[in-house]
């Protein structure tokens, strides 16, 4: 019995001493293994005579079921130990200071662009495109502006070189010529909009040779001035998001439209500072009128059925009045430090700029 006493030691010392889960499967095989010191004395009680064999089988059985409790406990022991450490070592370090990111910038024109978009698409017009590269007779003699017309020399012109199907080519000098070819390919009623790059032979404080415009269209049987005036008087007060601006409409001229106005909205200028809204003073911002009966001839259109609305407003011109841009020429400089200081985060996604329908 002395024997068994030592090997309990022996063998829980052992258990105990176990570091890891290959040093305690060891333990248990030279414990309780094939050819362990337990089973080895196990195999020894046949030879004995049945009293001795009964008292040393009794401890033997309880020995045997005391060890192996003690290595399932340590085995617990050192599995908790393993995933503890897995856990120390996997520590994430929230103190860590992030990664820098460089975060985009939306230019002004983009997104001036379209806030103009979302208010008048709100109405129901749709967006028109067309190409930057036109003709002769789709920029001008189609709206109207036959080739000696006095119109042709404000608009500064690019020419391309040389013709094609007998045509100048130019870079379109507004997005007018897109009206034309809405109305060639289709069949009334139109309400587009189309917001595109223009281009003149112009370089100040407010002309760039290449610039934008919002041209739009409405053509449908019944449609008249009031139309016109409601729809321009609306998209005035949502763009500046003023519901009680001043819109004025002043008779003026030209060629696509009869009648024509531009739109003036209500500012103040009191020493220098400017400011939209009510005031005694009045900022011109866009042109329009009532499709000239000419025009919609030039489209295969008949005007006793027909008549319509259309205007144009410069991108850059409204972009520098809502956001206070001093000078025309900077959009175009791509100056990172411009662009942080007037530029949109990507996320104010163009909304209704105070909204319609108030
Ligand atoms: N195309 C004109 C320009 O570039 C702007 C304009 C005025 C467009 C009146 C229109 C309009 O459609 O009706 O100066």
């Amino acid at each position: 019995m002395d024997d068994l006493n030592t090997l309990r030691e022996d063998l829980m010392t052992a258990v105990g001493a176990a570091a890891d889960s290959a040093a305690l499967e060891e333990t248990r095989i030279t414990a309780l293994g094939k050819k362990g010191r337990i089973t080895a004395l196990m195999k020894g009680l046949g030879g004995m005579d049945p009293d001795q064999r009964k008292q040393m089988g009794q401890a033997l059985n309880a020995l045997k079921g005391e060890v192996a409790d003690a290595i399932e406990a340590r085995k617990a022991e050192i599995e908790n130990a393993e995933i503890d450490a897995g856990l120390e070592d996997d520590r994430v370090d929230v103190t860590l200071p992030v990664r820098p990111e460089t975060e985009g910038r939306i230019h002004p024109i983009s997104q001036t662009i379209d806030e103009i978009v979302a208010i008048l698409g709100e109405m129901g017009f749709a967006v028109a495109e067309g190409p930057d590269i036109e003709d002769d007779w789709h920029n001008f003699t189609a709206l109207n502006i036959p080739p000696d017309h006095p119109a042709r020399q404000e608009h500064d012109t690019f020419y391309l070189p040389g013709e094609k199907d007998g045509e100048r080519m130019v870079l379109r000098t507004h997005t007018s010529p897109v009206q034309i070819r809405t109305m060639q390919s289709g069949e009334p009623p139109f309400r587009i909009i189309v917001p595109g790059r223009t281009y003149r032979c112009d370089y100040d404080a407010t002309h760039s040779p290449m610039f934008h415009q919002v041209e739009g269209l409405v053509v449908d049987k019944t449609t008249h001035m009031g139309h016109l005036k409601g729809c321009l008087i609306e998209f005035c007060r949502a763009f500046f998001d003023l519901d009680d601006l001043p819109v004025r409409f002043r008779a003026s001229y030209f060629p696509f439209t009869e009648p024509s106005a531009e739109v003036d909205i209500g500012c103040t200028r009191d020493d220098g500072q400017f400011r939209i809204g009510h005031g005694d003073d009045w900022l011109e911002i866009l042109g329009c009128g009532m499709v000239n009966p000419k025009v919609l001839e030039n489209c295969g259109i008949d005007p006793e059925v027909y008549q319509g609305f259309a205007f144009g407003m410069g991108v850059e011109r409204l972009a520098m009045l809502k956001y206070g841009i001093p000078d025309l020429r900077t959009f175009y400089e791509s100056d990172l430090r411009w662009l942080k200081h007037y530029g949109f985060a990507a996320l104010d996604v163009p909304s209704m700029v105070g909204g319609l329908g108030r």
